[in-house]
């Protein structure tokens, strides 16, 4: 087996979960969600723990629970700032990178920090008004609570902090292939992005 490295990077609820996962279903790739590991963080911070050693003691089992929260998700865009947390989490997302079979990684900073010489990079966007109301309708199925504005603002505050961030900031790679998904259906998204893929393959 070889080697290939899919780097999806992209603001907050671009679709860039549901392209990885569909991209890593389709190659047979294998899939980290690295949101996911800066998520479980934020949780431990948001529990009192001190975010440098949340971020150097992760275990699977920090990766379980309700992390797809708005609370963890700026809990994960605020631990995100601090270098020593993003150092802490490197190795293991290059180890994943470069792991035989192929890999997809979806994040920030994949394209240009983690995986600068990936084989694929696609930065997934859309307008923040389709994102927000993307998120919304994911969010109010499981808390009733939750409103389009707060989720809006959720997604502008942190597309702020990620983007304006000193260490690996939210930006596209010079080589990145940009998919605005705004006007796109989920399909539609998906066979770009598997289309940009076979081109490099
Ligand atoms: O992709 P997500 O919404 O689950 O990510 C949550 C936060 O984690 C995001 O607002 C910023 C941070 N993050 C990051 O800084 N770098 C990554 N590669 C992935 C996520």
């Amino acid at each position: 087996m070889t080697r290939f490295t899919v780097a999806i990077d992209g603001p907050a609820a671009a679709g860039k979960g549901t392209i990885s996962k569909a991209v890593a279903a389709h190659f047979g790739f294998a899939h980290l969600d690295t949101g996911l590991l800066y998520r479980a963080v934020g949780a431990k911070v948001l529990a009192g723990g001190d975010p440098v050693a949340a971020a150097k003691s992760l275990s699977p089992d920090d990766l379980q629970g309700n992390l797809r929260t708005q609370e963890v998700a700026q809990a994960a865009s605020r631990v995100a700032v601090l270098p020593d947390v993003r150092a802490a989490l490197f190795e293991f997302q290059r180890d994943f990178a470069a792991r035989d079979g192929g890999a997809v990684l979806d994040g920030r900073d994949i394209g240009t920090v983690i995986c600068p010489d990936a084989d694929v990079k696609l930065f997934v966007t859309a307008s923040a008004e389709v994102r927000a109301e993307r998120r919304y309708l994911e969010l109010s199925e499981k808390d009733a609570k939750t409103t389009r504005a707060d989720v809006l603002a959720d997604v502008v505050a942190r597309d702020k902090r990620d983007t304006e961030r000193a260490e690996a900031p939210l930006k596209p790679a010079h080589d990145a292939v940009i998919i605005d998904t705004s006007e796109m259906s989920i399909a539609q998204a998906v066979a770009k992005a598997v289309a940009v893929i076979n081109t490099c393959r």
